[in-house]
């Protein structure tokens, strides 16, 4: 299914302060369920689980199991299944590569360099996204506008020229105030390390809590620059 340029600029300008609910139900009217959502498990994805569970449970919702992911991350994936008796599909990077990469370079071998940090985000997530997304017509994603450097220019919906299909970021115009209170108020399940100075939640060895007046993905890949903080998923 593929929709003209002309008529992308439209639907952006007519969902660019629609609610989460309209997006996805306008989606949805587009592409029928042939759509999933990737799910980090971050304060912004499970705003996006609750109003599937809430009103879109068809929507199939996946995530991208690293093999290096935190503890806590773990336990909120099954407090969200309990809570909203959905499933959270769980895809793992291929072996054969992960033994490779890990025997050859290291376990760490992020810290050494962005081409080892590189090679690792694409075999433990980019490679496991191409899968998950095979034969979709859109996928979704938490994605803000205001994260990042990186993202200043998303759309609401934009064609992913890396991965050849839509991708729809529903909490595009969302501030991290919108979100924690939106979490808060309708008491989302939400990963415990939010209390301890991670607004933002990726790998454990590739994420640190941060400190007063930094930037919130400050924490993530720390010891790269702001404009090279993509692990491969979005850019
Ligand atoms: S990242 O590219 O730096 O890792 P970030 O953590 O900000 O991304 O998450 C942005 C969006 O990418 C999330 O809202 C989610 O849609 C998707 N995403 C990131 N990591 C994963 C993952 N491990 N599994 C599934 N989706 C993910
Ligand atoms: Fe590997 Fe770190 Fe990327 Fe996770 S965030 S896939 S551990 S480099």
């Amino acid at each position: 299914m593929k929709i003209t340029s002309d008529e992308l600029n439209l639907l952006n300008h007519k969902l660019e302060n629609a609610s989460v609910e309209s997006i996805l139900k306008e989606i949805i009217g587009i592409f029928g369920y042939n759509i999933a959502f990737a799910s980090s498990l971050g304060y912004e994805d499970q705003i996006i689980t609750h109003y599937i569970a809430r009103h879109f449970p068809e929507i199939r919702i996946f995530t991208l199991d690293t093999g290096r992911l935190f503890p806590e991350t773990y336990d909120l994936i099954d407090r969200t299944k309990s809570r909203y008796k959905i499933n959270v599909e769980i895809f793992f990077p291929d072996r054969l590569e992960t033994e490779k990469m890990v025997n050859d370079l290291g376990v760490n071998l992020f810290y050494e360099s962005i081409e080892n940090r590189k090679l690792c985000c694409s075999i433990r997530k980019t490679q496991s996204l191409k899968r998950a997304i095979n034969g979709l017509d859109a996928w979704i994603t938490g994605l803000r506008r205001d994260q990042s450097v990186t993202r200043t220019d998303l759309k609401i919906i934009e064609f992913d020229q890396i991965n050849g299909l839509y991708k729809i970021n529903p909490l595009l115009n969302w501030t991290e105030e919108n979100v924690t209170n939106f979490v808060q108020e309708n008491n989302i399940p939400y990963n415990i390390l939010h209390d301890q100075g991670f607004p933002s939640i990726g790998c454990q060895p590739c994420t640190r809590a941060i400190t007063d007046g930094e930037d919130v993905r400050a924490g993530r890949w720390w010891w790269e620059m702001p404009d090279q903080k993509e692990c491969g998923l979005h850019k």
